[in-house]
């Protein structure tokens, strides 16, 4: 059965890739990025796969960004039965040298995103008896150099996803939070290219959200660790 799809920084990467899956599985999909004209470029693009593609601009740093989304979409598309908190971004470098900008770029974008997309959605999800996934990281488990304000945000988002599945598992809501290692994106200044055949694709995320979303409502995969099955090149 088609499904509406709430999915906050899906211009580019992972969010984009799980958006082409989705639609060309006879979904409906609402995809958000900070920039209207960025939301219109991608949206223009996923509309040759499906016409049931819908963009909004939001920051997720921002709450009533994700409340106006939120609005948006229910009156666009009439519901919201998942929704994909994947909006992030990672700044690397040593702890004594991390800036206080770069810290709470990474804490507000990465963690309190997460949270400002759920509070805005949950009432919508109570409906529906959704779902509510977070894109984490491995880096949510792993702690690394040079990765203290991006393992403190994605360590974060783990807890906060599996406590918040205890929650709302009461309202029949499900909550997952995936944890991927390296997948082939814009992120952190990555250009996709060849040399990224190595990694996972952002199709593969697409691919598992959509088996989640097919899933009998009886199980919930709480926590998903998934990595490429080969060492980098
Ligand atoms: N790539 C990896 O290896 C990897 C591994 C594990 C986890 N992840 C996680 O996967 C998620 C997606 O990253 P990606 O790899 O797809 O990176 P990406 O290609 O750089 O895409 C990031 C997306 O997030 C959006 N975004 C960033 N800040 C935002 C904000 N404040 N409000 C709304 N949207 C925002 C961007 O949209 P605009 O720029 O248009 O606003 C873009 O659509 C992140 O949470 C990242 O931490 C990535």
């Amino acid at each position: 059965m088609s499904k509406v799809i709430y999915i906050t920084g899906g211009t580019k990467g992972i969010g984009y890739g799980i958006a082409e899956v989705l639609l060309k599985n006879g979904h409906k999909v609402a995809i958000s990025g900070r920039k209207q004209e960025d939301v219109e470029k991608a949206v223009a693009e996923l509309s040759k796969i499906s016409g049931d593609i819908f963009g909004v601009s939001s920051d997720v740093r921002k709450f009533e960004d994700e409340q106006n989304a939120i609005q948006k979409i229910t009156g666009n598309f009439g519901k919201v039965d998942a929704v994909i908190a994947n909006a992030g971004l990672g700044i690397f470098g040593s702890v004594d040298e991390l800036s206080l900008e770069d810290w709470n770029a990474m804490i507000e974008t990465n963690l309190t995103g997460c949270f400002h997309t759920l509070k805005a959605s949950v009432g919508e999800l109570k409906k529906t008896e959704g779902y509510y996934i977070t894109i984490a990281s491995l880096a949510g488990t792993n702690f690394f150099e040079n990765g203290a304000g991006y393992n403190a945000s994605k360590f974060g988002v783990v807890g906060f996803t599996q406590a918040a599945m205890i929650d709302l598992r009461k309202y029949n809501i499900k909550a997952s939070t995936i944890m991927p290692g390296s997948v082939a994106t814009y992120f952190n200044g990555n250009i996709p290219s060849d040399k990224d055949d190595w990694k996972i694709q952002p199709e593969d995320i697409g691919n598992l959200i959509l088996d989640m979303l097919n899933m009998n409502p009886r199980i919930l995969p709480s926590k998903i660790e998934i990595r490429p099955s080969q060492v980098r090149k």
